[in-house]
């Protein structure tokens, strides 16, 4: 099957998008011309989102969001993120949703925001057969006190939508351990827990996001790969990760996707599943991720399937939901 021609329109399930990192750049030029916002730093010649390294990417990341100043500009941006991922075939997307950029982490504001970011969601099912759950980000080098506040913005709407808690930004900042009071509220919220660690982190960094936070899911933890019996450790816990691998590759973790442990890590017996990250600032979109994967590693329809199976078996949302996403992966 190389050139992977069918591979597009195979149903696929999405668990690891920050809903402000999928806003094409056109989208976020357009706002900063109504508010009359000068961004125009953040661009290149062509476009397109431009940055040097992952900490200059969490830059342009902040800035891009100071055009996103009100939950219809959040309404709209759901609907041209599922755009984008429903082209791609995605069926289910659980999109990391940050209170920061959402009215600052007060919960009435995030109430407000979430609400447009539903509307914006329920009109994707309908009209894009696309469902989408979030799960509330805190952001790490924002610091532990700003997660608390996330941390209850997210259990205070804790339920069939808002399914998960976790955390993003700069690994290199703190450790998981300062976030544990933000994770107990949410566990204790009834929320599912996975946290950004092993990309900019070394293995350690995955060990203490398990063991310290408990979480059930780990975003890219991709470097687990340098010490194998981390890795057997977490096939036998049954582990998940969110793995990126156009994410990686262009921020530059690994030179290319035949380089990529994410074949490595499934032969060992690791739940992997695969995932955009940010995919206008990483170039990609969930058809290219396959379409590179079977280009690397000749991955097959029945192993892009089996994938998306153990992705909704990951996923935090409820059993219905479950079932009716599954029936799609059969069709
Ligand atoms: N990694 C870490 N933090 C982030 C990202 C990412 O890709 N996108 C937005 N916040
Ligand atoms: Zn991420």
């Amino acid at each position: 099957m190389k050139g992977g021609g069918g591979l597009k329109n195979l149903p696929k399930v999405e668990l690891h998008l920050h809903l402000e990192g999928g806003a094409p750049p056109a989208f976020i030029r357009g706002l900063a011309r109504e508010k009359k916002l000068d961004i125009s730093g953040i661009f290149s010649e062509d476009g397109s989102y431009a940055y040097r390294d992952f900490w200059h990417f969490l830059k342009v990341y902040e800035a891009a969001c100071t055009t996103l100043q009100t939950p219809e500009d959040f309404r709209r941006l759901t609907l041209a993120v599922l755009e984008e991922s429903a082209a791609s075939g995605v069926v289910y997307s659980e999109t990391f949703l940050s209170p920061d950029f959402c009215g600052g982490r007060d919960i009435g504001a995030w109430k407000e925001y979430l609400l447009a970011i539903r509307e914006a969601a329920d009109e994707a099912e309908r009209t894009m057969g696309i469902t989408l759950r979030g799960v509330v980000t805190c952001i790490r080098h924002f610091g532990p006190e700003k997660a608390r506040e996330t941390a209850l913005c997210a259990a205070e709407t804790a339920g069939d939508f808002i399914t998960g808690f976790g955390i993003a930004g700069d690994e290199k900042v703190g450790a998981p351990k300062d976030y544990l009071w933000s994770f107990d509220s949410a566990r204790e919220a009834g929320l599912r827990l996975t946290a950004h660690a092993g990309e900019w982190g070394g293995p350690q960094s995955v060990r203490d996001a398990i063991r310290d936070l408990g979480v059930e899911r780990i975003g890219h933890g991709v470097r687990a790969i340098e010490d194998l019996a981390l890795v057997d450790e977490i096939a036998e816990r049954g582990t998940v990760l969110e793995v990126c691998p156009g994410s990686n590759v262009t921020l530059g973790i690994y030179p290319d996707f035949r380089r990529h442990p994410i074949a490595e890590l499934d032969r060992r017996g690791v739940k992997v599943t695969v995932s955009t990250d940010d995919p206008p600032f990483f170039h990609t979109t969930m058809a290219r991720e396959y379409e590179e994967l079977n280009r690397a590693f000749d991955w097959d329809e029945g192993q892009f399937l089996r994938l998306a199976r153990q992705a909704l078996d990951a996923a935090f949302c409820d059993a219905d939901t479950k079932a009716k996403i599954a029936k799609k992966l059969e069709a």
